[in-house]
């Protein structure tokens, strides 16, 4: 028996990387996955994966920074499953890595649009279905660079910081009806978000990995395994916290 059997998540992102290995960790466990990502090939690839392995899962294009796209993958959720037990708001942007003053209000805007909006928009069309049910476990993912900084990162450090707050205000506001918020802080991971900013990932896991006590980057399968967590009735007693799986990023 898994530990998400009978569940039904909905997760952004989900077209590769942490969202994708989340998306197959929870089907894994049992759960039914609807995968939504502005790529609609990747969420494909990722829903056709899970059901190759005999497990239950719908993918949708879906635009985080469009309230009526966020509401179209909610409901098709609903159509496609009947329920919402977890909600997996994980999608961002990749932001150029530069100084404020030299930052376009585009790429600012672009950031809090994906980053931040995007969350809320999710959170705004789900929640009332997992109200309606009394039960929930809303997982925001955040970033270790939510607690540090992190040079010429300005947009996407003030985003993921938010990210942290805001699950910590969602997470007083609907305890009494049985949902739980939390974040989930990555460290570098190795995905195609990293390829982007360091060329490769070996430039990625030569030059970052390092840089994180265990001397490694993380693999997006170790990101997953902290989402099956705070998903499962295994943190039932966890809300309002930041899950940090950082390789100790953060401790220094
Ligand atoms: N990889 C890391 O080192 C790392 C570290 C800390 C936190 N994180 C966080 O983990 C999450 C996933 O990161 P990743 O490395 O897998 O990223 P990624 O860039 O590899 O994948 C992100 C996915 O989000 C989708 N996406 C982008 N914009 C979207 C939009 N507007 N609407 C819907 N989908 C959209 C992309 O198509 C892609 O499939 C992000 O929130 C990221 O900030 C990553």
């Amino acid at each position: 028996m898994g530990r998400l059997e009978g569940k039904v998540a909905v997760i952004s992102g989900a077209g590769r990387g942490i969202g994708a290995a989340i998306s197959l960790a929870f089907a894994e466990e049992g759960a039914a996955v609807q995968c939504l990502d502005i790529d609609p090939t990747a969420a494909a690839d990722v829903a056709a994966k899970i059901g190759a392995a005999g497990g239950r899962s719908e993918a949708a294009r879906c635009d985080v920074r469009d309230s009526a796209s966020v509401r179209g993958g909610v409901e098709a959720v609903v159509e496609a499953f009947g329920r919402i037990d977890v909600v997996v708001a994980n999608a961002a942007t990749v932001t150029p890595r530069t100084t404020v003053d030299a930052l376009s209000e585009e790429d600012w805007r672009d950031a809090l649009d994906v980053n931040l909006t995007g969350v809320f928009l999710l959170c705004k069309h789900a929640l009332p279905h997992l109200r309606a049910q009394g039960s929930g476990s809303v997982i925001l993912t955040a970033s270790q660079m939510g607690r540090v900084a992190y040079d010429g990162q300005a947009a996407y450090c003030a985003t993921k910081g938010a990210l942290i707050q805001l699950a910590k205000v969602m997470a007083l506001d609907h305890a009494a009806e049985g949902i739980r918020v939390n974040a989930l802080s990555p460290g570098g991971t190795a995905t195609a978000r990293l390829e982007r900013r360091f060329g490769t990932l070996e430039q990625a896991e030569s030059e970052w990995g390092p840089t994180h006590p265990v001397g490694r980057l993380g693999r997006p399968e170790e990101i997953a395994a902290g989402a099956v967590f705070l998903a499962s009735d295994g943190s039932s007693f966890m809300t309002g916290a930041d899950l940090l799986i950082d390789g100790g990023y953060s401790a220094r």
